[in-house]
């Protein structure tokens, strides 16, 4: 085995909340969806597609490190929201719990001289600026647009997403 017991047990916890993750955003989707906001919606149905492939590259990473993968039992997602704020705003909130969660993990890495994980968790630890620097932008611009202006909102992810779709397709480092 390539990684310690602590070090395998503290990837496993990472599955649960990386799975935990991706039910709050299908949570967090729905509740767009059911409000009339389909870009919001498709907004987070795409983020907890990406919070699964995060589990699945810690499964993918303990199985080549011949570890064990035992994966936790996940706790029930909220699924009542006061606002659109509310939600992001508990998005944002999670996402610095992860940045906490593979900062511990690094450090963990790093306690062990386990250069293996922690050249895989450089990975995530890129990762995490992106999603707490773009979730902060949609919160900013959530609350500058209001619970009215919402609409404006929903404009804005089409428009990008037109923008992003129609660029030519980008080599995926996977
Ligand atoms: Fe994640
Ligand atoms: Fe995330």
């Amino acid at each position: 085995m390539l990684i310690s017991a602590d070090v395998n047990t503290a990837l496993n916890e990472q599955i649960g909340h990386e799975f935990a993750a991706s039910v709050q955003y299908v949570a967090i989707a729905a509740h767009f969806d059911c409000e009339g906001l389909p870009q919001l919606a498709r907004h987070f149905y795409r983020q907890a597609v990406e919070e699964r492939d995060h589990a699945m590259r810690f499964v993918k990473y303990i199985v080549d490190a011949d570890g064990r993968v035992e994966i936790p039992a996940i706790p029930a997602p909220r699924a009542r929201f006061a606002s659109a704020e509310d939600a992001v705003q508990l998005s944002l909130e999670n996402e610095m719990t992860v940045t906490k969660q593979i900062n511990a993990l690094m450090d963990l890495a790093i306690k062990r001289n386990d250069h293996i994980t922690r050249n895989f968790l450089e990975w995530f630890i890129n990762e995490q600026l992106e999603e707490v620097s773009s979730m902060d932008t949609l919160l900013r611009m959530i609350r500058r647009a209001g619970e009215k202006g919402l609409l404006f909102v929903e404009s804005y992810l089409a428009q990008h997403r037109k923008v992003h779709d129609d660029a030519p397709p980008v080599e995926q480092e996977s």
